[in-house]
């Protein structure tokens, strides 16, 4: 075994031979963001060594010369030999050091307006307790009941790149405990085509399912544990996740998800036995699935429409957008549904650009010019460290405002200071080795164009032009940092629409914990979703023409 030091955590991990540095860091709960499934091909799994002779140098476009000498290398290519030091960047997340994300989202999002009603009730019996869940005709006697038993729910969120778990109480309706952490699925690609890709094998597919049930399970037992709750005593979940997730986690053969037609075979709007999704619990506990509308458009989105107020408001016209590494997008025209996806990729998460990084301690996640200069501030202030999905909207806007880029997306102005060159490409640096590259602005102008092409469609498909819209809710955590008006002047969203934005955080998870807390919004979401209209967009003419379009930064439209 080999004994690494890790900084900043202060703590040894051991690693075996032959085993690379990013594999052995993830078996101890240090997840480092592998968006390229350790392929060695995207940079993005940097760390410092040392000493740096210790360990071989890992060539890549993202390490310039003089930090390989100082011992910078690919956590993905790395075999430790022998006792090291590491260095951690912000590209990382720890288990023990994130358990509060969940509550922040929840917590901006839930408001408490459900009626407790829930789907599964436990009553005592004599000496034993008695477990009557909706839709079940006949109760189900609990084995292994001790003289009290307070009866707990499972609100999950399976998001491809963090994962949520909460507690709560089916006998209060309290919320009593989140925890969260990076899909450990990452580390076989960041998206769910490469998933899907890696899944393709018997072998492939039981590990994309053992990571993630691992990963679940642990995170309820330390949940369990710190509230002082028993396992035995979650007797009803819920699944909030899109249909890869799903799949992978039910160890369901998903290959048809990633071709046309795009079939699945996991059904929404159904109750599965906890144990078909690996999950522990009591025996007898349950897992509802809200509605899935698509291949593309899961049970995070279906039950994240429901804790939009008036989503389902058959007198208003409201779009629904959830941003992600897939945005999916959703409109109610006075009760004529539609919904479609568009794969946005990374970008917006801070991943896949040169110095993008989750909305951590040192992210850039706000840019403003006063009296003609930049000013950048980071999350909680500290020095500049790299950039998130809301700086790089700023900072994009920030540089079209001050001509320092085009509508079309290239650099201008060569002969300043801040334009330099990096990797023979122009760039501009905002801090020290911080840079938005040409290439970044490709990316974004990518995600951005994706996002934006779907909400025009959709809203074609509909009939209605962007006056026509009530509000837009934007959902996923991305989404509170953003400033609208950025959003439209680099033209993500539609001109004269930033006063309808209302940013709604995780509504995966409180949709899911909506749907445990009363059993009525089960029944209702079911039957409001059932006409939904998918647009496919890719077989859509005007989808070419549209995608081009919006790939300029132009907020003329
Ligand atoms: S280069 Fe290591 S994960 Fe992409």
């Amino acid at each position: 075994m080999i004994r690494c030091h890790i900084e900043p955590l202060g703590i040894f991990v051991e690693i075996e031979e032959g085993e690379t540095l990013h594999a052995g860091l993830e078996k101890s709960g240090i997840h480092i963001e592998t968006p390229c499934g350790g392929n060695g091909t995207c940079g993005a799994c940097r760390v410092w060594v040392s000493p740096p002779e210790k360990i071989s140098s890992t060539p890549h476009e993202n390490i310039l010369p003089e930090d390989d000498v100082k011992g910078l290398r690919l956590a993905c290519r790395t075999f430790p030999m022998e006792d090291i030091s590491i260095r951690l960047g912000d590209n990382f997340i720890h288990d023990k050091a994130d358990r509060s994300q969940g509550k922040i989202l929840l917590h901006a999002t839930l408001s408490g307006t459900i009626a407790f009603n829930p789907a599964a009730t436990v009553t005592k019996d004599g000496d034993s307790f008695k477990l009557w869940y909706d839709r079940v005709s006949e109760p189900i006697l609990l084995e292994d009941a001790r003289p009290s038993f307070t009866p707990v729910g499972l609100a999950v969120d399976i998001g491809t790149t963090t994962v949520v778990v909460c507690l709560v109480s089916l006998v209060t309706g309290e919320i009593l405990g989140t925890a969260s952490s990076l899909n450990p699925q990452v580390i076989h690609g960041h998206d769910v085509l490469t998933r899907i890709l890696y899944s393709k094998t018997r072998e492939g597919l039981e590990e994309m399912a053992s990571l993630i049930r691992n990963k679940l399970n642990s995170l309820t037992r330390e949940l369990c544990l710190s509230l002082n709750t028993r396992q035995e005593e979650i007797v009803d979940g819920v699944i909030g996740a899109n249909t890869t997730m799903l799949q992978l986690a039910a160890q369901m053969e998903s290959a048809s998800i990633g071709r046309s037609p795009f079939t699945f075979d996991i059904r929404g709007g159904t109750l599965y036995p906890a144990g078909f999704f690996g999950l522990n619990g009591n025996k007898a506990a349950k897992i509802y699935l809200p509605p899935i509308l698509h291949a593309y458009v899961g049970t995070d989105i279906s039950a994240g429409l429901l804790v939009c107020p008036d989503f389902f408001d058959n007198d208003k016209t409201i779009l629904f957008i959830d941003m992600g590494t897939n945005g999916e997008i959703c409109l109610n025209v006075k009760g004529r549904h539609y919904t479609t996806s568009t794969a946005a990729g990374p970008a917006f998460e801070g991943m896949g650009v040169s110095s993008g990084m989750r909305a951590t301690d040192g992210a850039v996640e706000k840019v403003e010019i006063r009296d003609a200069f930049f000013q950048f501030h980071t999350i909680n202030n500290g020095p500049i460290k790299g950039i998130c999905g809301s700086g790089m909207v700023d900072l994009i806007a920030a540089l079209l405002t001050s001509g320092y880029l085009d509508v079309s997306g290239r650099l201008l102005k060569k002969d300043d200071p801040f334009i330099v060159q990096f990797n023979d490409h122009l760039a501009f640096q905002y801090g020290d080795g911080i840079y938005l590259t040409q290439k970044d602005i490709r990316q974004i102008q990518l995600a951005k164009g994706a996002v934006r092409t779907g909400m025009d469609l959709i809203m074609e498909a509909g009939g209605i032009g962007c006056e026509d819209l009530d509000k837009i809710y934007v959902a996923g955590g991305f989404g509170n940092y953003l400033q609208p008006v950025h959003m439209e002047r680099i033209g993500l969203i539609p001109k004269n629409t930033a006063s309808k934005i209302m940013f709604c955080g995780n509504t995966s998870v409180a949709g899911s914990i909506a749907l445990l807390v009363n059993k009525d919004r089960r029944a209702f979401l079911e039957s409001a979703l059932k006409k939904m209209t998918y647009l496919q967009l890719a077989e859509s003419k005007a989808f070419m023409g549209c995608f081009l379009k919006n790939l300029d930064f132009s907020p003329e439209f």
